[in-house]
């Protein structure tokens, strides 16, 4: 990689960055940190990169989901385990009922930085800086909440390192054995018809099991059948902090970025010239692109140039998020350039972003059948070009909230108030993030068919 170092970016235009009061507290913080231990590991990275070439290739489906932003308020075990299951769940539904292997990646153990649409808050008279995330500021409408504290990213580090030993244990441990499958329900209303419709698969991956294990098939000698892989993923905003987890990986001599498995650029910061650009392009981890309705066929084909020379599969994902009613103005002219151009991109689709609307009483909120609309329309759009959409990309958590209006429980604009608990963006919750998987894996089955 020609001249390219971790902190290569910085001569670059950013956006979406806080300013930090303390400079020389912000480089004692990121000196810190790049003392501490990596979170992932290059080998892992590369099973990751394995994996979504399966999945650009039409041969397994991307799931990506978690917290819009992960906070310090609602970091516990029982959270990081409902969220690993709902995980679990979904890709059970995805694998059984679509016929395809998922790759799992969560929204999770460093999901903290949040770009905003505007650099300041006005509440009665009064402004302040916005709420940048846990990892920057605090939600607090305080001068002192709101003052960026570089010490935050320490916090925000440790809270990752148990994140993932969390995940690596759920994942190694016993809980996601799949004889334990009728145990990650965390249907809140017994009795429904989604509870009903996850009974009868599980039913069936139960006889399934005994069936194998009559054949000699067991998770003694096939260890896939009690343990599985979460990766882990965020947006690559907070460049001091990415930058500090960058690590040379010693067999290969190549960088990768150790904060995650997989980063992403937002729709906010995927400027060809600046600087998160230019800090991804350096990194050998896969690499999410956001594309909203302004993406242009330029700009993504230099995207693509940029951040994936090679043309490697796995390496690059463009997730699309440009709304129900948009996808279908600019989504066909974008594969249609990626296919001109013979490029290697993985296409998912986050259906949250795009759908984000506010109701009368002042709730940001994303009607569930919006959501469904564009998923929808993503995969009618591959089927007319001939490509694969190979992955869903999620805001959605495995606690009981009301965030998202619809669904089968019928969440209305009247109780959303009732447990909406967001530091962002509203999430699906467990009931809502199954039946999406259901539908979903109705829509895959037919477009593998
Ligand atoms: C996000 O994923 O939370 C986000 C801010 O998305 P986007 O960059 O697509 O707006
Ligand atoms: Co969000």
């Amino acid at each position: 990689m020609k001249d390219w170092n971790p902190s290569s970016w910085i001569d670059k235009e950013i956006k979406q960055q806080p300013v930090y009061p303390d400079i020389e507290k912000l480089k004692e913080v990121e000196d810190t940190i790049s003392k501490f231990p990596p979170l992932v590991f290059a080998g892992e990275v590369r099973n990751l990169k394995q994996d979504l070439k399966e999945a650009t290739e039409g041969k397994a489906f991307l799931l990506q989901g978690g917290d819009c932003a992960e906070s310090f308020a609602e970091f516990s075990a029982d959270n990081i385990r409902d969220t690993f299951k709902v995980i679990l769940q979904m890709a059970v539904v995805l694998t059984f009922s679509g016929g395809c292997p998922v790759v799992k990646v969560g929204r999770m153990a460093g999901q903290f930085a949040k770009p905003r649409s505007s650099d300041f808050e006005e509440k009665d008279g009064i402004k302040l800086p916005s709420y940048r995330g846990d990892i920057i500021n605090d939600i607090t409408f305080t001068k002192e909440g709101r003052t960026p504290d570089p010490k935050r990213m320490i916090r925000a580090y440790n809270q990752s390192v148990a994140t993932h030993n969390l995940l690596r244990a759920f994942a190694r441990g016993g809980l996601a054995d799949l004889h334990e499958i009728h145990r990650w329900n965390l249907g809140f209303v017994k009795d429904n018809r989604l509870d009903s419709r996850y009974k009868v698969l599980t039913d069936k991956i139960t006889e399934s099991l005994a069936f194998m294990n009559a054949c000699g098939i067991n998770s003694e000698n096939t260890p896939n059948i009690k343990q599985t892989v979460v990766y882990t993923s965020h947006e690559a905003l907070l460049l001091n902090y990415e930058k500090a987890l960058t690590r040379k990986d010693s067999t290969s001599g190549d960088w990768y970025d150790c904060s995650a498995h997989m980063l992403w650029i937002g729709d906010r910061t995927r400027d060809v010239n600046g600087a998160h650009v230019e800090f991804l392009r350096g990194v050998k981890n896969p690499i999410g692109v956001k594309a909203g309705p302004t993406m242009s066929t330029t700009e993504l084909i230099k995207l693509t140039d940029i951040l994936n020379p090679e043309n490697e599969a796995g390496r690059l994902n463009v997730i699309v998020r440009m709304g129900a009613e948009e996808i279908g103005k600019y989504l066909p002219k974008l594969i249609k350039a990626i296919e001109r151009e013979g490029k290697k991109v993985l296409w998912s689709i986050d259906p949250m972003h795009g759908n984000t609307i506010k109701t009368s009483n002042n709730y940001k909120t994303r009607p569930f059948n919006n959501i469904l609309k564009e998923v929808e329309r993503f995969f009618e759009i591959h089927k007319a070009e001939g490509t694969y959409a190979g992955g869903v990309h999620l805001e959605m958590t495995g606690q009981n909230v009301t965030e998202c209006i619809g669904g089968a429980r019928e969440i209305t604009e009247e109780t959303l108030c009732s447990r909406y608990n967001t530091h962002c963006d509203p999430r699906l919750n467990a009931d809502q993030a199954l039946e999406m998987a259901f539908l979903i894996a109705d829509m895959l089955k037919k477009a593998r068919a």
